[in-house]
């Protein structure tokens, strides 16, 4: 059998396809592509899975109505915008931080929550399914709320996370390799205004100086990076070390690691000084929110701290954006008693 591997440049991010199952030698090509654009090759005991695409999809054998709906969830997934107004609240698709239609390595790929869910979730302390996890990503990364568990819109996108996850097994022993955003390490010092100057000549010619990104009618050109038409104060992103490994792996787009970690976490340190949606979890007070989120969440965000240039108190509004809510019914206790 031939097996062919291709990779395309879609406005700046790669897509790597392997057209067949990954042998050996698809799989090192994949490998020497991700090193030739500076990511770490996978250690000895790392699980690599290379996701199969949509033209894969096409060519594979699965009732037609199953491969109808995983098209409608990689539709829903790259362009949530059409959710505008109903579960999405700002600006962001699924894929303006899960890169390459999710697949991406060090771009936090989907498809691994297929494969580990349920499991215990620290951040809301229960187990969660796959449903759950993609619920998470629409109350914080798109301030928004989450489509009905079991409506059709969230099997789609659940159909499609777990098509990424072709031919893995569930549970997987090994790590993952490319799994999640992986930061540097943080270097000693991290630097305002280092970061704001970085953050000008790298970034704000597609995001903007107030990090708005650009909007056409209903189609987000550019994502915004903090301000009401980004994501919450209770997204993962909002961690310092998140958006580090983000920036160090993904920006400026079509340059991943090109930034020193220094400058990626000078940039992220900027970024997460500013403004941007109420945490979902708040209960009307930013010491009191911070004081319950802490621990299992806000250790390594910057919210509630006093903004070192100004002394703004990070967090402490009522804003919660277009949002005409701040809680969705999704952020709740589960307790299986
Ligand atoms: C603002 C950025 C952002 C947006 C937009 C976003 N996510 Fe995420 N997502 C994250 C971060 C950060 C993580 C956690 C990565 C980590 O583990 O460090 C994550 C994790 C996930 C995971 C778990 C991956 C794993 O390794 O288990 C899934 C599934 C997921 N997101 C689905 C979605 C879906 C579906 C959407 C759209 C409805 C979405 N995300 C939108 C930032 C985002
Ligand atoms: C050439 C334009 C361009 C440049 C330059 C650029 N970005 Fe982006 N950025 C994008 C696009 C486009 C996306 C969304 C990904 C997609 O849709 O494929 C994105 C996504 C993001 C996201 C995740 C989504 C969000 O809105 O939070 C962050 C954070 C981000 N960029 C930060 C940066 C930083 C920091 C820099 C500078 C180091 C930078 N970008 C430089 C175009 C750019």
């Amino acid at each position: 059998m031939i097996r062919t591997f291709s990779y395309v440049a879609l406005s700046g991010t790669l897509l790597f396809s392997a057209t067949a199952a990954a042998t050996d030698d698809t799989t090192q090509q994949y490998i020497n592509t991700l090193t030739e654009l500076g990511y770490p090759a996978p250690k000895a005991n790392e699980l690599v899975h290379i996701p199969p695409t949509m033209e894969d999809l096409e060519n594979a054998s699965l009732h037609p109505e199953l491969k109808r709906v995983i098209r409608r969830g990689y539709d829903l997934f790259t362009n949530t915008q059409q959710l505008r107004g109903e579960n999405v609240f700002n600006n962001m698709n699924c894929s303006s931080c899960h890169m390459g239609e999710g697949r991406m390595p060090f771009s936090a790929p989907v498809w691994p929550a297929a494969v580990t869910l349920p499991n215990y979730r620290g951040k809301n302390d229960h187990v969660n399914n796959l449903e759950e996890r993609i619920a998470g990503c629409f109350t914080y990364s798109m301030n928004g709320k989450p489509p009905e568990y079991g409506s059709d819109n969230m099997l789609a996108l659940s159909a499609y996370h777990q098509w990424l996850a072709k031919g893995v097994a569930m549970y997987p022993e090994k790590p993952i390799y490319g799994r999640g955003f992986p930061a540097p390490d943080r270097p000693a010092k991290l630097s305002y205004a280092r970061g704001e100057a970085a953050f000008e000549e790298n970034c704000s010619v597609c995001h903007g100086n107030d990090g708005e990104g650009l909007r056409v009618g209903n189609h987000t050109v550019f994502p915004a990076i903090w301000g009401d038409m980004s994501n919450n104060w209770g997204a993962g992103i909002v961690r310092v070390f998140t958006a580090a490994g983000f920036i160090k792996n993904n920006m400026p787009l079509g340059q991943p690691n090109s930034l020193s970690d220094q400058e990626a976490w000078d940039i992220a340190y900027y970024m997460s000084n500013q403004e941007r949606p109420q945490d979902p979890r708040y209960t009307g007070d930013v010491k009191d929110t911070l004081e319950k989120t802490q621990e299992r969440f806000h250790k390594h965000s910057m919210y509630g701290q006093a903004r070192e240039t100004d002394g703004h108190v990070l967090g402490d509004h009522n804003n919660t954006g277009e949002k005409p809510f701040l809680k969705p019914d999704s952020v709740r206790p589960r307790t299986f008693e």
